[in-house]
């Protein structure tokens, strides 16, 4: 992606993209967002996980001077959102869950016009929109109107047209949801290219497997409040342990190979229903060389064994004590909504 067009101000890596402290949104009597505070490092991708309705789009919407917080404040790259919103709205681009872009215009049409609104001369505009269209993969699609795209199409759309001057901060809000395997995947790398050239991110999902991929950091946030922090690993190491799984050969050497895992785990064991499996929680996975010369000096023969990480999908469960619902009737209804409350 070119250059040319980058803005005047632009940010130092390793500055904070965002700084936001003691967000507050209310609906009525609703806490929709209940005292976030984010910090976002420049040139990183940073992930908010959570289900639908824990306040992602209005915390987004917050940080991108879209809608008046209640109560905090938020630094994007040193400029205040409310006292400095014309600086940062020129740090910053944001793609929503729903195209904002002209349905009865092609898609060549739509890049030109937002090209022509961000001061680029007609031939650049042209140029930058073939750019793109390029480099989303719709090329063959542009000259078709809009109403007449499918949901990924629109997505990838939407994302180029937020792209036209890569902006040092970008929001996307779900990125990803409701696409196909395939488009998903376009999605990740476009994203990963955007932040290899230079940009931020900060993306919201539901998708425990996107911020697993894609982020450097997330903050799980349920119900309006970040309940977790950190590096993916982190988050996992946070509850505490990895899972040994270990199977014995012989089924009647089940209970000497209990009692070994607990004396050098010190822990509680488990044994699941496949005969002679036994599950244990490990802290330290370094700890398994152990184990394993006090196996062979009792005499257990092993059929196979395993350390296995948490996945996020226990480490969401383990904090919020419900799971992240990926129901996709839910997710449809919900942006739906979303889509109708856009500024
Ligand atoms: N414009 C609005 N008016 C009233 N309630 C809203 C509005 N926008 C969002 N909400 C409510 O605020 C809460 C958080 O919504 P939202 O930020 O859209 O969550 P998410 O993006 O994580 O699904 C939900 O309970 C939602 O119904
Ligand atoms: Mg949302």
């Amino acid at each position: 992606m070119s250059n040319e067009n980058r803005r005047i101000i632009t940010p130092n890596n390793g500055d904070w993209a965002i700084e936001a402290r003691g967000l507050v949104k209310k609906f009525g009597d609703n806490r929709a967002v209940d005292g976030v505070d984010l910090n976002v490092r420049a040139g990183t991708i940073y992930g908010v996980l959570g289900p639908n309705g824990a306040g992602k789009t209005t915390t987004i919407r917050m940080l991108a001077t879209l809608l008046k917080a209640d109560a905090g404040s938020t630094r994007i790259f040193g400029h205040d959102v409310v006292k400095e919103a014309h600086i940062v709205r020129q740090l910053i681009g944001v793609t929503g869950q729903y195209a904002s872009v002209d349905e009865s215009l092609s898609a060549t049409e739509n890049l030109i016009i937002f090209s022509r609104l961000l001061g680029l001369g007609r031939a650049e505009a042209r140029k930058k929109a073939d750019e793109l269209l390029e480099e989303f993969g719709l090329t063959e699609a542009a000259k078709r109107p809009l109403k007449n795209f499918s949901g990924g199409m629109r997505r990838r759309l939407d994302l180029a047209a937020s792209l036209i001057s890569q902006p040092p901060l970008i929001f996307l809000d779900e990125p990803t949801t409701g696409l196909d395997p395939r488009t998903r995947n376009q999605m990740w790398d476009t994203i990963r290219r955007l932040v290899k050239t230079g940009s931020t991110v900060l993306l919201t999902t539901q998708y425990l497997q996107e911020a697993d991929e894609l982020a450097d950091r997330v903050a799980v946030i349920d119900h309006g409040r970040v309940v977790a922090e950190g590096t993916v690993d982190e988050l996992k190491a946070s509850i505490g342990t990895s899972s040994l799984q270990l199977s014995i050969q012989n089924p009647k050497d089940i209970q000497i190979a209990r009692q070994t895992v607990e004396q050098v785990l010190k822990v509680q064991s488990t044994v699941s229903s496949e005969a002679g499996k036994i599950i244990a929680p490990m802290a330290d996975a370094d700890r398994v060389t152990d184990l394993l010369i006090a196996l062979r000096g009792a005499g257990v023969q092993l059929a196979e064994l395993s350390v296995q990480k948490p996945t996020l999908d226990e480490v969401f469960l383990s904090i919020t004590g419900h799971g992240v619902e990926e129901d996709a009737s839910k997710i449809f209804n919900e942006s739906n909504k979303a889509g109708e409350v856009r500024a």
